[in-house]
């Protein structure tokens, strides 16, 4: 079976269907995702917290992202199975400058990645469009973005007022035009999430943003209920009905896929 391209999971936008995104950060997990279906691996910095421990992803180095993302990249590679698309954050300080991100970007795309991830607004639209004429394709990261999330006043429903939403709306819009080829918008209101996919021609990836994106992707230690710390409202359990990861994998993505998840309770109204 092919791999999943950015073309991909274009097409399935187009057509209006969903598609699941999950974090992995080892071979033998990125493999379980591939083989129960689901479109896209995310190599999240969220692994300061859940495999290194720390609270939150701050303390994360390019070299653990470079580690992770080729140990992942052979995960799905040996899979055997239509190899999802393998996303790779780039850590808080390594895309201040353009020239910085795009060498830090060519450092995560050698070890396996086939897209970057940033977190911020506009002001990333200069860098969005270096990357992206050079060839990486970029992944925004809108509404929460925990890398800042001091500056945000802690881990908080972003865009709940009208000003705040249409911000995000039109930071959106701008990272589309400067290239970005998906977006991931982490909690927000279930009406910012579906007018920012509304407004885009890219996939917009939600967590925590809703019913009306175009997909979900969620963090895999949260999913299997193995996560430190307190339950976020959009995260549902699916160990706990699965009898194995690769099940409460496959439950995930059919999930998204049929629009069951994420449902009202695990939504920002
Ligand atoms: O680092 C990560 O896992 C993420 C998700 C929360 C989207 O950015």
């Amino acid at each position: 079976m092919s791999a999943i391209t950015l073309a991909t999971l274009n097409r399935l936008k187009t057509e209006r269907k969903r598609f699941s995104m999950l974090t992995a950060y080892d071979a033998s997990f990125a493999a379980t995702a591939a083989r129960a279906g689901v479109a896209s691996v995310l190599v999240g910095d969220s692994l300061g917290m859940v495999v290194q421990g720390g609270s939150s992803t701050v303390s994360v180095t390019l070299e653990d992202m470079a580690y992770h993302t080729a140990c992942v990249a052979r995960g799905v590679a040996g899979a055997g199975k239509a190899a999802p698309l393998i996303v790779a954050d780039l850590p808080l300080g390594t895309y201040y400058t353009a020239e910085d991100a795009g060498r830090n970007a060519a450092c995560l795309m050698r070890a396996g990645a086939n897209a970057v991830k940033l977190e911020g607004g506009a002001f990333l639209a200069e860098t969005v469009r270096f990357l992206t004429e050079r060839g990486v394709p970029v992944c925004a990261h809108l509404g929460l973005t925990p890398q800042t999330a001091d500056m945000l006043g802690g881990y908080k429903v972003q865009g709940r007022d009208e000003a705040a939403a249409r911000q995000i709306q039109d930071d959106a819009v701008l990272l589309e035009a400067a290239g970005a080829r998906l977006m991931v918008l982490e909690c927000v209101p279930d009406a910012v999430g579906a007018a920012v996919a509304a407004a885009l021609s890219i996939p917009v990836i939600g967590i925590g943003a809703g019913p009306g994106t175009d997909a979900q992707v969620l963090v895999m230690h949260d999913m299997l209920g193995v996560s430190p710390g307190r339950k976020a409202r959009f995260v549902k359990d699916y160990m706990a009905q699965a009898g194995s990861v690769e099940a409460a994998f496959r439950a995930f993505a059919e999930e998204v896929e049929t629009g069951v998840y994420p449902a009202p309770e695990h939504c920002y109204g």
